[in-house]
Order: C-alpha cells, then structure tokens, then sequence
C-alpha cells in the first residue's frame, strides 16, 4: 500500500522540492498551502515535472477547523511542515505576527498527530546553534539563545514536538537542521521565489547577475575567516529535498532509533561568501557587480555541519558541487528572465 504524505507549505521553495522527490521516490504527496507567501509558479512547476496534478487543499494551518478537516478527508501517514513565515529581519519587526503563524500552524499539526497518531517531520534551522563555539557543529552541540523571533520559532517547535512525542504515544517525530539550502532544480521548472529585495545570498546573487540588483554588497570582510568573509555550508535543495525522503522512510519503516530525533542537513563543507562569488562567476563564465559592506547585525562568523549522523543513520548524503548547484540556482534565474 502507497503511503500518503502531507507537505504543509509544499507550494514553497522547500515544500515544492521535497514534494517532487517524495513523488519520484512513489509516495502519495497531498500539498497544502494558503499562497500568502508564494504563487503557483513552484506549484505549477511540480506539476509539470511529475507530469500529473497533484493534489493541492488551498488552506491556512492557523485554521484548527480546516486543519481537522483535512486529516478527515485524507488518510495521512506522515506530515511534513513548511508552512511558516521565514525572513529574520521581518521577524524582528513583527514578532506577533511570526510567534502566531508558525507556533499555531504546528500545534495544529500536533493536535492532529496527538488525535490520529502521527509522523511528523519538522523544518528546523541551523540557526538553533547560533554562533557555535566549536566547528563543525553536531546535533549534540548546545543550541544558543535565538537572534530572533524567527529562530526562537524554530527552537520552540522543536520542542513541541520533542514534547509531544514524550507525552504522547504513537506520534514520532524527526528535526530536520538546514545549513543554507540553495539552489533550483535541474529541471528549472521550480526554485526560490523572494518576494521583493532578497535577504538570502544566492537569491541576491542571480538577481544581481541577471540585471534585477545593481550590485551585491558582501556584508564584511573584516571576520576571522581565511578570506575575511562568513562561512556557511550551502546545501543544495534537491539533496536537502533527499533528506526528507530519507527521514520520511525510517519514520514510516520503524526504523527510529528514538521516536524523536534530529539530524543536521548539511555539507560538512565551509564555503566563505567569497568563495561562492568566484564559483558563482567561474561556472557561468561571467563577471558580477559586487561591493564590500558593513557586516549585517545578527550575522554568525562561520557555521558548518557535521552531518556524520545523517550519513549513517539516514543514509543520506549531499551529492551535488557548490559549482553544479550555482548553475541550477542561474538556469533558474533565467527562466524566470525568460532568457
Ligand atoms: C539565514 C538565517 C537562517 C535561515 C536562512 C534561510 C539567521 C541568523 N540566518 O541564514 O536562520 O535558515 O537564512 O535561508 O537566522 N550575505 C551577503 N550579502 C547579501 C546577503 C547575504 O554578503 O546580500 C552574506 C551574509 O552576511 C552571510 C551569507 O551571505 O554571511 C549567507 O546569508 P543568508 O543567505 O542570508 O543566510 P544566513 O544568514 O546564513
């Protein structure tokens, strides 16, 4: 028996990613969005590389009726949950606004896995570790106090569902840690929509290339970094897309070790802001307008994965060059050009 999954947010960047390799990998995927942060462009795009409408429930997750109701209509095995608010900056202006969309949304999911007995799989952050002490960074590195409403949104629903499955027998849950998922898929029919001036590098980085941005400003070169500039570990998005399968799997086979665990999705490679310039430059032969800048508030100096853990115990690795993702990341921005 096909077992059915549910993709809060599945419109997203990352929902819409995860939905197409749960698909490919022969999951029923059921998508749920309420549009307020994207368009159907990615929703669209599923479409056409799965070759087939998928099943889309236009719907908010703040809504506990609506939410109720869609766990009536469907027989879900296990939930994935995207659907929530996502710029720091924005958090920091409108706490209220982040601390109800993306505390309600889950505990609505939550409801349901303590009402139905769940699965459940959560989009957590690396930024739950801030600025690490020591590198690279494990899941049994200390999380630091979040930044901001949007990191604290993040740490608060891991423990909800830690919590959850503690109390409550037959829901199982699994964090996901995202480094900095990046990237389009090779097909070029889905990748990352930022409504308005990008915060995220990447985004900023093809809309600069593509004649959108003047030019890019490269918050510091003043860190203690071999180049002066951050390190991140950029995660491509069909590998991260990958880890959700792979999470998705040990849930529904029964093959958790605890039925609630977490698991870096990274790298393990520190790559400098720099460094991602020059490849970004290399691989698509051309030359981009960029400009040294004050350091951005909030910023940590460098943070990488140890994703030992999710390499043995998932079975999953990241597979893709910084280089091959920068030119999906650019096929994509020239799509949406239509060049
Ligand atoms: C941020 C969030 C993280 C979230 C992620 C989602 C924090 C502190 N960061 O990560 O939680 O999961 O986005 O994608 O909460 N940069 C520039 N110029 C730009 C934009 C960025 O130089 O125009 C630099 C930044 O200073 C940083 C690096 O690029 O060093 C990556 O920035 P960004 O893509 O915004 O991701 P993070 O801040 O690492």
């Amino acid at each position: 028996m096909k077992k059915t999954v549910l993709v809060s947010g599945g419109a997203g960047f990352i929902g819409s990613h995860v939905t197409v390799e749960l698909a490919q990998a022969g999951y029923d995927v059921v998508i749920a969005d309420n549009f307020s942060n994207c368009d159907r462009t990615n929703y669209d795009g599923v479409c056409r590389i799965l070759g087939k409408k998928m099943p889309l429930v236009e719907m908010d997750f703040c809504d506990a009726k609506a939410v109720d109701k869609l766990f009536d209509d469907y027989k879900i095995d296990a939930c994935i949950h995207f659907a929530a608010y996502k710029a720091v900056g924005e958090s920091v202006a409108e706490p209220l606004m982040y601390y109800r969309n993306n505390l309600l949304s889950f505990i609505n999911i939550l409801d349901q896995a303590h009402k139905r007995g769940l699965n459940v799989l959560f989009s957590s952050s690396a930024t739950v570790y801030g600025e690490p002490e020591h590198l690279p960074v494990t899941e049994k590195s200390p999380r630091q106090p979040a930044t901001s409403p949007y990191g604290n949104t993040k740490q608060m629903c891991e423990d909800f569902l830690r919590d959850s499955v503690a109390a409550y027998p037959g829901v199982k849950g699994i964090a996901l840690r995202y480094f900095n998922p990046i990237g389009a898929h090779p097909s070029a029919l889905i990748g990352e929509l930022p409504r308005g001036v990008p915060n995220n590098l990447v985004p900023f980085i093809t809309q600069t290339a593509i004649g959108k941005r003047e030019c890019l400003s490269i918050f510091g070169n003043d860190y203690p970094t071999p180049d002066g500039t951050c390190q991140r570990d950029y995660i491509d998005i069909v590998d991260l897309a990958k880890a959700h399968v792979c999470a998705v799997a040990r849930m529904l086979d029964g093959k958790m070790k605890k039925p609630y665990e977490v698991f870096n999705v990274g790298t393990g490679r520190p790559v400098s802001v720099m460094e991602l310039v020059t490849a970004f430059e290399k691989v698509n032969g051309l030359k981009l307008n960029y400009k040294f800048a004050p350091r951005r508030a909030g910023d940590v100096t460098a943070i990488w994965a140890d994703p030992t853990l999710a390499n043995e115990d998932l079975g999953w690795k990241a597979e893709r060059s910084v280089e091959e993702t920068l030119a999906a990341a650019w096929a994509w921005e020239k799509r949406l050009a239509g060049k």
